[in-house]
């Protein structure tokens, strides 16, 4: 077991995932109540994360003192190598030269920390984010590597098997980081490779049960994965304490309500209120085609349908939500800079504040991919857990102008075509994202030997790695045939199929 603990970085839980894809189960606490989990957890190993503040400050954080007699070994990073330091005797200063972004270190001495990975004498790129810098060692310690804005770039007493590092190994802006981290783990701390999602699983769990209690949790399916993983997850550590709504907005892709509510009702048995608000939601946006107006009256209703609901249930005291990591902090690509903006960003914007409940939130440390990962671990299908996203706007914003039954019914129709031509030519999982777009533009056609005056419908599928920045997917012209050809002969409403090359940016991957 490792305790990490957490100065305030924006990249603490990039650490504490690299130690998972180690294999080794880590905790994260804040420094303010580290000296107690450090009590009770018995760690084999402690790393002290970066922080915002400067070292140098009166007042500023430091580890708990007794860690540093426990016999145990310590990885400080940034400000934790500057607080260890300090805390054992050594000096920081704040030079005038601050050093940002990538910078290279040389090796200088052998090390457990570089072993099979950075030899003696060679030099690695690496992410540095610090204005102050160590400038006096504490005894015991040397310097193992050097940077150019960093003499002291890594420092080792192998004696007593503390180490400090002023670069971040857990960016991927550090290529060799994860690597350290892992030496780090296994062989200065000695932990075994034995920790995995099943682990996850059954302390989410606890800590479910620890949360709730014996009170009641209302879920917000939408019929991704993550709030699907969050609600089987809560289902399996309190059980029929928990109520999952769907709101159904008639927004939805083709057979998409059924799905998701046989799945969740029939298959996991979870109570499901499934409130059919189609109705409300298609007629609240009759006539409206500014993109953004669409958004705020989706946004909106939806916040008013799911309280009415919660209500009716009534006695809830929390409420689940699937945040993920990236959600909670503003940006997990690293930026440096000593100002922390975090941002907490609700998957069912302004929900919380609106209805006074406690959160659960147990995806809150999780990437999307490790998301993905847990939801195979609780036997939720592979086609459910590897889904391309879906926006919550959800089809409204796939047909631009204004939106009616019949055109969200034609764009459904088309949409599933595409996605089944996707999936038969196997590449479904190669793409990031693809959907149809109707647009509300009718041009002329000839079918048999009649004039058709009908809808173009637009194909968008896209590469990406974050939905940040994305690339046209690359298909080739055979497959773009069949699936216009068929989109054409099958669904009635649409005479012109063309395909969206435009990249992001400048374009965003939705159109609206
Ligand atoms: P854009 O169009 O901004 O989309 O390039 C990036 C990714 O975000 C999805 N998206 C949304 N997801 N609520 C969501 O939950 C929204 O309002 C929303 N708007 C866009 C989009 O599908 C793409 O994956």
């Amino acid at each position: 077991k490792i305790l990490i603990i957490d100065f305030g970085s924006q990249v603490t839980q990039l650490i504490a995932r690299r130690v998972r894809e180690a294999g080794v189960y880590s905790e994260i606490v804040p420094f303010q109540s580290a000296e107690q989990a450090f009590n009770e957890i018995k760690p084999d190993g402690i790393i002290l994360s970066g922080g915002p503040a400067s070292t140098v400050d009166i007042g500023s954080p430091r580890a708990p003192q007794a860690i540093f007699s426990a016999g145990i070994p310590i990885l400080g990073i940034c400000y934790g190598e500057q607080a260890m330091c300090l805390q054992l005797g050594g000096t920081v200063e704040s030079p005038d030269h601050r050093e940002y972004g990538r910078a290279f270190v040389t090796v200088k001495e052998k090390s457990p920390l570089f072993d099979g990975v950075w030899d003696l004498g060679t030099s690695h790129q690496v992410w540095m984010s610090h204005g102050d810098r160590v400038d006096g060692l504490p005894a015991g310690f040397e310097v193992v590597a050097t940077s150019e804005g960093a003499p002291f770039a890594a420092i080792a007493d192998e004696e007593r098997r503390f180490y400090g590092v002023q670069f971040h190994p857990e960016v991927v802006h550090t290529p060799d980081g994860a690597q350290l981290l892992s030496n780090f783990v296994h062989k200065i701390c000695g932990c075994e490779a034995d920790w995995s999602m099943a682990q996850f699983r059954a302390a989410a769990i606890k800590r479910i049960q620890d949360q709730v209690g014996d009170k009641k949790v209302i879920c917000g399916l939408s019929g991704g994965v993550d709030s699907s993983v969050t609600a089987v997850l809560i289902h399996e550590a309190i059980g029929d304490q928990l109520t999952c709504i769907y709101v159904d907005s008639g927004l939805m892709r083709q057979n998409e309500s059924e799905q998701v509510v046989g799945l969740f009702r029939e298959h996991y048995n979870i109570p499901l209120v499934h409130v059919d608000a189609s109705e409300i939601f298609i007629s609240a946006l009759e006539g409206q085609t500014d993109p953004e107006r669409k958004r705020k009256i989706i946004g909106g209703l939806f916040i008013d349908v799911f309280e009415d609901e919660a209500n009716r249930i009534g006695g809830a005291d929390f409420l689940a939500q699937g945040t993920l990591y990236p959600d909670v902090i503003e940006s997990v690509s690293f930026t440096g800079g000593p100002s922390v903006t975090i941002k907490s960003h609700h998957n069912v914007g302004g929900l919380p504040e609106r209805m006074n409940m406690e959160l659960v939130e147990p995806l809150r440390e999780l990437f999307k991919d490790e998301v993905r990962a847990l939801g195979k671990e609780l036997g939720l299908p592979a086609s459910f857990v590897g889904r391309h996203p879906f926006p919550g706007p959800g089809l409204a914003i796939r047909c631009p102008g204004g939106i009616s039954r019949e055109k969200l019914e034609i764009l459904r129709q088309a949409d599933a075509i595409y996605l089944d031509e996707i999936r038969k030519a196997g590449l479904y999982d190669a793409i990031w994202q693809a959907f149809a777009v109707l647009l509300p533009v009718q041009t002329v056609g000839v079918m048999g030997d009649g004039r058709t005056y009908e809808f173009v419908c637009a194909l968008r599928a896209v590469t990406s790695v974050d939905g940040m920045t994305a690339d046209f997917y690359h298909f080739d012209m055979d497959f773009l045939s069949k699936a216009a050809t068929r989109i054409i002969n099958e669904v009635k409403g649409i005479n012109r199929v063309v395909y969206d090359v435009t990249s992001k940016p400048p374009g965003t991957i939705e159109w609206e």
